[in-house]
């Protein structure tokens, strides 16, 4: 086996959040009267929460202060833990599941290296409240990616060298980020666009190739 462990990102990888930010953001950015589309959600990908609300910040006309930026950040972070709610096992994948099952039968451990605070709460709605081995997420960072440090937590958590990591990520900062941490990745949606990372997925079920 070419890796003793699987880091995976969340949001985008194993489950699909981007409406449910989305929706949250557009209801601030209109409160605010600032523009915000798809186009500018999709830059928040990967993005911690406060870096991100600099991005929809930047179509605001106003100056927010460092308090008022903190509430706005709440705001959006309510409204998406309610839309959240939404979010039940039937928004995992079979392929998905199916292919975390395979990789943890050949013996490698599953970690999950993701920006979100909220990592906890979607993999309680998606019915993988307690899968896998070790997390490490927006709680226990001080930098975001395209830093390493999420990366390097999860693998310190699994008990493993960066290099018998690999990581799947579907943004480009976080395929930086899996450089930066000295680990090979894989991209699938977005970071498959580019030719970053060790290798570029067509379907999930792919990783199975990469691991052997
Ligand atoms: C990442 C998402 O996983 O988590 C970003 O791709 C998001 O879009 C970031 O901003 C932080 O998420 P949260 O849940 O802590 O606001
Ligand atoms: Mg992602």
């Amino acid at each position: 086996m070419k890796y003793q462990g699987v880091i995976f990102d969340l949001d985008g990888v194993i489950c699909s959040t981007d409406h449910y930010h989305y929706l949250a953001w557009k209801a601030l950015a209109d409160r605010l009267g600032a523009y915000f589309d798809e186009e500018i959600n999709n830059r928040l990908r990967g993005v911690s929460r406060m870096a991100s609300l600099e991005i929809v910040l930047e179509r605001y006309d106003g100056t927010l202060t460092q308090e008022e930026k903190e509430a706005a950040a709440e705001e959006k972070n309510d409204r998406y833990r309610e839309l959240l709610k939404n979010m039940s096992p039937a928004d995992l994948s079979a392929e998905v599941k199916e292919t975390l099952d395979a990789l943890r039968a050949k013996g490698l451990l599953l970690g999950i290296g993701s920006s979100s605070k909220n990592t906890r709460f979607i993999l309680g709605q998606i019915g993988l409240g307690d899968y896998f081995d070790k997390i490490s997420d927006g709680t226990n960072i001080t930098r975001s990616k395209p830093d390493p440090e999420v990366f390097l937590k999860a693998a310190e958590y699994l008990g493993l060298e960066p290099k018998d990591c690999l990581v799947v990520e579907d943004a480009v900062a976080g395929i930086q980020a899996a450089i930066a941490a000295g680990m090979d990745s894989a991209a699938v949606g977005d970071a498959a666009k580019s030719d970053l990372a060790t290798y570029r997925l067509h379907s999930f079920r792919d990783l199975l190739t990469c691991v052997e």
